[in-house]
């Protein structure tokens, strides 16, 4: 059985991944031809982003099918060999799993537009109030959260898309019924499940507006969540002492996250949050421009790693998803210090505490697409704030520039595997153009150099599987006030690790703390990204955007 906390997890987007039929989408025979390459990086786990039978609206999101695959990424038989080939490299698969909303191409949506009650009990539905919307809220794609449906002479809610309903997971029946779709796929050997906004399942009682918000306040870590994914462990994978899960939760809270992931409680192996991806929003509003708060992103990770250590409950570690600009581009330095800050910001997160996340892509250091113009997007949530935006005002170049750092699409564009033509991702055309540097940055290159990106995250992910102190020491933040950099220790037994990370082009020094040199025994240098790394003492020099991991031995 594999140690979770020695293990680290390759996210797939299969659509951008590897196209093994020339239709210009990737698919499941794309992600068979490329298990050697995942085995070599060493990963444990691939979590497969929805390749279930869907209308597409928000690239698989909006499931209506959850039992059979899309005939886009392949078919059963392409996933029963997926699980098997990876099998044989010792690499298990997580599916990603939606259960907030269904697709309105859903039957059960459909059978409830048909006037049937069981399934209108599927879904949220409400009376409108004075001729509009039950409540106030918003839609997290932009817009109100409710539309109106004829067949229905009722509102449902959506919380994504117009296209995703949200589900009644008041109702025991909704509840069986995703119990069934967990334990089918259990039964094809899936080994791990990634759990689409989780904490927004549990709705309130009654429905009210929002005078201060957007609506979340009601609806994240609702009053039922933390019952409602007890019974859902219980019926499903907390049968199976080999299958983890990992939730995603929004705008989440560390009490609620430490609930979560506390083995004791029996709800989720471990949780995402997104806090340290929110420090580059304005006034908490995603499409808008703002270098990163580097102190609030100090203080955010302070916050969650000291506040869920030993015995409390585990993290999902991660810089990228689908979701998310490429960090190189974001955090980091995508021209100058290209390889310098992708390896820096690898260092801050793998060696953080907690269960790290790779994106594909990010372990060759893949930056943003830099895209010039609307047409070039796909992403049913830039599209609607292009509009959103428009409407409010905002210029044409300035609109463009938003998308261009915040986009979704800034993470979906295809793998350039070589420098032939479509980056050997496609031999026809892709879904969404390829990235401007996929002529430089991609695998083959990667592969090529040994002191690529690539080579530096297999190592990354191979010292966790030989220092205990990796996956099991303490953690804890220090330097907090310094303006540069992000440093911490972790603590195990009679050792110490202290990793250095400079997020900034230039050259700066560090002082260490006199009761951590004081201790210090012996120290080696873990890993670095810089060919010379100086030895531990009282005062460091960092180089632009260095980063380094001295593994130290404590004499008291
Ligand atoms: C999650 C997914 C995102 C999707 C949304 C609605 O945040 O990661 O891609 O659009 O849920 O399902």
């Amino acid at each position: 059985m594999k140690n979770l906390k020695q293990s680290v997890v390759y996210q797939i987007y299969p659509r951008s991944f590897k196209d093994s039929n020339g239709d210009g989408f990737g698919d499941l025979r794309g992600v068979i031809e490329k298990l050697d390459y995942l085995q070599k990086l060493g990963v444990d786990y691939i979590w497969l982003t929805p390749f279930y039978i869907s209308p597409q609206k928000d690239n698989g999101y909006d499931i209506a099918d959850y039992y059979k695959i899309d005939p886009l990424f392949g078919e059963m038989a392409d996933f029963e060999q997926l699980v098997e080939e990876a099998r044989k490299r010792n690499i298990d698969i997580m599916l990603d799993m939606v259960f907030n909303h269904t697709s309105t191409e859903h039957e059960w949506f459909k059978k409830a537009l048909q006037g049937e009650e069981k399934y209108k009990n599927f879904y949220i539905l409400k009376e409108g109030k004075e001729g509009k919307e039950p409540t106030n809220w918003v839609s997290k794609f932009g817009g109100s959260a409710w539309a109106y449906r004829e067949e229905f002479q009722e509102y449902y809610l959506h919380l994504f898309d117009v296209t995703q309903g949200d589900l009644n997971w008041g109702n025991p029946e909704v509840r069986e019924e995703i119990y069934k779709v967990v334990n089918f796929w259990l039964e094809k050997g899936v080994k791990g499940f990634r759990l689409d906004v989780i904490n927004l399942i549990s709705k309130p009682e009654i429905f009210e507006d929002d005078t201060v918000g957007d609506g979340r306040r009601f609806y994240t870590d609702g009053p039922k969540i933390h019952e409602y994914l007890k019974e859902l462990n219980e019926n499903t994978f907390g049968k199976h002492d080999d299958v983890i899960t990992v939730g995603e939760m929004s705008s989440t809270t560390i009490d609620h996250c430490v609930k979560y992931s506390n083995p004791e409680e029996k709800e989720l192996s471990m949780v995402f949050n997104f806090h340290h991806l929110k420090v580059d929003y304005k006034n908490q509003d995603k499409w808008t421009l703002m270098d990163f708060d580097f102190h609030m992103l100090k203080d955010i990770f302070k916050t969650w790693q000291e506040g869920i250590q030993e015995g409390n409950g585990w993290s999902a570690v991660f810089w990228c998803n689908h979701d998310q600009p490429r960090i190189v581009s974001r955090f980091g330095n995508d021209t100058e210090y290209h390889h310098e800050s992708a390896k820096m910001l690898a260092t801050t997160v793998h060696m953080m505490r907690g269960t790290p996340y790779i994106y594909q892509g990010e372990e060759f250091g893949m930056p943003n697409p830099h895209f010039n113009s609307i047409e070039q997007y796909r992403d049913v949530e830039s599209i609607n704030y292009y509009h959103i935006l428009k409407e409010q005002g905002v210029p044409e170049q300035e609109i463009l520039e938003i998308l261009k750092s915040k986009s979704r699409d800034n993470s979906r564009t295809p793998i350039p595997w070589n420098d032939e033509e479509n980056a050997g991702f496609t031999t026809g055309t892709p879904w969404i153009s390829l990235g401007d540097s996929a002529k430089e940055i991609n695998v083959k290159n990667a592969l090529e150099d040994p002191n690529s990106v690539f080579y530096f995250y297999q190592k990354l992910i191979s010292l966790r599987k030989q220092y205990p102190i990796i996956a099991e020491g303490d953690f804890k933040m220090i330097l907090e006030n310094h303006d540069k950099v992000m440093a911490y220790t972790r603590t195990y037994e009679n050792k110490m690790l202290i990793v250095l990370n400079n997020f900034y082009a230039e050259e700066t020094k560090v002082k260490l703390p006199s009761n951590i040199i004081e201790r210090v025994e012996h120290s080696d240098v873990l890993i670095g990204n810089y060919e010379n790394t100086p030895s531990l003492s009282g005062e460091i020099t960092l180089k632009p955007y260095q980063s380094i991991v001295y593994y130290v031995g404590l004499n008291h």
